[in-house]
């Protein structure tokens, strides 16, 4: 086969997030690698700069809170690709404080971001994939969704939702030869910490939770521990899953994520019992 031919067969893959430091640019970098045509995403294309210059990635600004923005970067990608095989929801922010207090509207936005940005891109790709009978659609959910603790309740419950959303979108779009996998994961190395950090520095004092600032400050890093799993790692396996020709309905990988898959199945007096010490609460 011909070298044109063969670059013509490669997977079209589009990843929201991808800014330097995050797992989205990982994965971008490590579908690269397996010669994947990778439209890489960001609120800002000077967060993805390192990417510019090589060939394997186009480069479009995508907001997953704006129809608008989300139409035009689909459009593009069809027209100079006439495809879209891998569409990846990576795009997502972390939500820390109590939810007795935390503002309703730093709610709305981890739900706006995590959960109906994710729907927003499946429902502008599905019908391009639909016409062709093919295509995947991987949804980066949280490992945190198998057993909500303290502190971090609107990020659990955005990523809980995923979970089941995704769920029912892989029996629906089966119909529709659209595979819909679940990358679960566990700690990785981000910019996840450092994000939610100045999100959280800008919530209103609490009241009823002052006593336990600290270790509600805290829970807004706990991913980004010395032994969390480097975003490299990560996104190579990742990717050796998704790109299988029968790709997995769920794919966990990385620090805490077989602790957390046994919480899950937890007496909830046990797993209480177990998130209480560990959040200080
Ligand atoms: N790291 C972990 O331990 C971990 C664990 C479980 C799940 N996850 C999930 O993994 C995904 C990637 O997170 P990460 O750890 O790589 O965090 P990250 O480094 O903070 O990356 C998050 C990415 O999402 C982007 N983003 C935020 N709001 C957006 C919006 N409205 N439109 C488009 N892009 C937006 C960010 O863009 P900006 O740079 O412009 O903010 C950034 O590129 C998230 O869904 C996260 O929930 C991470």
């Amino acid at each position: 086969m011909d070298f044109h031919k063969q670059e013509q067969e490669q997977p079209v893959v589009l990843i929201t997030g991808c800014s330097q430091g995050g797992i989205g640019h990982a994965l971008a970098c490590a579908f690269a690698a397996q010669r994947c045509t990778v439209v890489a995403t960001s609120r800002s294309r000077s967060s993805m700069g390192d990417l510019d210059q090589n060939p394997r990635f186009f480069l479009q600004e995508l907001d997953v809170q704006s129809d608008e923005s989300v139409q035009c970067v689909v459009n593009n990608v069809v027209q100079r690709y006439g495809r879209i095989d891998v569409l990846v929801n990576n795009a997502g922010v972390q939500c820390v404080g109590p939810l007795a207090e935390i503002p309703l509207s730093a709610i709305q936005n981890t739900f706006d971001t995590n959960v109906y940005g994710s729907m927003r891109l499946v429902q502008a790709v599905v019908p391009h994939m639909a016409s062709r009978k093919k295509g995947k659609i991987v949804n980066v959910g949280s490992i945190i969704a198998m057993a909500s603790g303290p502190w971090s309740g609107a990020y659990s419950a955005s990523k809980a939702a995923l979970h089941a959303l995704t769920d029912t979108l892989r029996l629906e779009l089966s119909l529709f030869g659209i595979d819909v996998v679940n990358v679960v994961p566990g700690a990785i190395k981000s910019n996840i910490g450092n994000s939610a950090i100045a999100t959280y520095n800008r919530m209103p004092e609490w009241k009823l939770f002052k006593p336990f600032e600290s270790a509600i400050r805290e829970r807004a890093d706990l991913s980004q521990g010395p032994k969390s799993t480097p975003s490299d790692e990560f996104a190579k396996n990742t990717v050796a899953a998704i790109l299988k020709t029968s790709p997995p309905a769920w794919f966990s990988y990385g620090h805490y994520s077989s602790i957390m898959a046994i919480m899950y199945h937890l007496p909830i007096c046990v797993k209480d019992f177990f998130l209480r010490r560990a959040m200080k609460c």
